[in-house]
């Protein structure tokens, strides 16, 4: 069996961006016989950006809703909170022991918030919390820690994969067996980036996001404030960099696209285009935008479903490796 894992930070509301990268693909992969899926929400990533506990909270919930509403079923695959599984953060350490400082350092997230320090003429470090700059050896250690072989993310995720791969190849070397599998990123070429609303990668930093779960109203709204070019209708339009070309492609079939496609050469206007799509996304959201919302009104029930995943991988996957990397270390065995 291959074993397949993604996680969702929960600091937000889930966007299109976030369906279409991650959900998605791994409900699909999840219903692929011989494989064994990990999903799990990363409330402990989160805290690097959100801290506000009533937030991080609310996000947990919406975003445990979002992969059930979209057909994850809970029986079939692992589905937990990593915050529940404490030899995560315990796993983390042993991997931080091992770690070049010099490879963070390259981390483009990290990176990007001392470039930006600079630009604003302050020190390079300022402001910045020491969990964006160990965010990578968490999330080494959430895919480490049950083997995982596959991991379908967005792009923005590869480096971070690149670096669990390293992370674990350390380990091994250091401690002289392969206690870790390697992880292979998994990248669905199709719908790499998906846009935002200014034509930049839809990302809650940016501010430029389309709720997955926005209503009927709110989501024909967004979608007339997609960023467009100024010509006519009439004139032809290039599919090319077009946001919303983009989007309509991450949500129709081949098929589909290429007349979208022939719509544009012929010069369609960007309000009907805007409506094309408009009714091509809500055709496929609105049905699971019903069972999100049956499922809101019902919180107790995703918890129970949450703490019962966590606690079944715990006995079965994580104290079992644990018990393993606590030996290989050479520090006492605690079960
Ligand atoms: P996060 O929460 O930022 O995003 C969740 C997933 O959605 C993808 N994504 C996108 N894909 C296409 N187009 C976009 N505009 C877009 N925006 C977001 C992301 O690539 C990601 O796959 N660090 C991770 C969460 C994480 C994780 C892990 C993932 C923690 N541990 C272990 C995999 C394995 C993150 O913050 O994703």
């Amino acid at each position: 069996t291959t074993r397949v894992l993604t996680g969702i930070t929960t600091s937000g509301t889930p966007h299109l961006g976030n369906y279409v990268g991650a959900v998605r693909p791994a409900v699909a992969a999840s219903h692929v016989q011989d494989n064994e899926s990990f999903y799990f929400l990363a409330d402990l990533h989160s805290l690097i950006k959100a801290q506000d506990p009533a937030r991080t909270q609310r996000s947990t919930l919406e975003i445990a809703a979002t992969w059930l509403a979209c057909g994850l079923d809970p029986d079939k695959v692992w589905f937990y909170r990593q915050s529940d599984i404490p030899e995560i953060t315990e796993l983390t350490w042993y991997l931080t022991c091992v770690a070049g400082k010099g490879i963070l350092n390259r981390a483009h997230a990290y990176k990007a918030a001392v470039d930006k320090n600079r630009a604003d003429g302050e020190d390079d470090d300022a402001g910045i919390n020491a969990g964006l700059f160990m965010y990578p050896v968490l999330m080494a250690a959430d895919i480490l820690i049950f083997n995982a072989h596959r991991v379908p993310v967005g792009r923005d995720q590869i480096q971070h994969i690149e670096m669990a791969r390293d992370f674990g190849q350390r380990f091994n070397h250091v401690y002289g067996r392969d206690y870790f599998t390697l992880p292979e990123v998994v990248i669905d070429e199709n719908v790499a980036t998906l846009p935002g609303l200014d034509g930049r990668k839809m990302s809650k930093s940016y501010g430029n996001t389309i709720p997955l779960f926005a209503s009927r109203d709110e989501l024909k709204k967004l979608i007339a404030s997609i960023v467009t070019d100024s010509r006519a209708p009439g004139e032809p339009k290039t599919t090319e960099g077009s946001a919303l070309f983009q989007l309509y492609q991450a949500f129709a079939s081949p098929a589909e696209t290429a007349a979208f496609a022939g719509a544009f050469v012929n010069g369609i206007g960007w309000g009907d285009a805007k409506q094309q799509l408009f009714e091509r996304i809500d055709a496929e959201v609105a049905p699971l935008r019903e069972k999100y919302q049956a499922l809101m009104a019902r919180p107790q029930d995703i918890e129970a479903v949450l703490r019962d995943g966590a606690q079944r991988l715990r006995q079965q996957y994580a104290m079992p490796l644990l018990k393993d990397v606590r030996e290989a270390v050479g520090l006492r065995d605690l079960s």
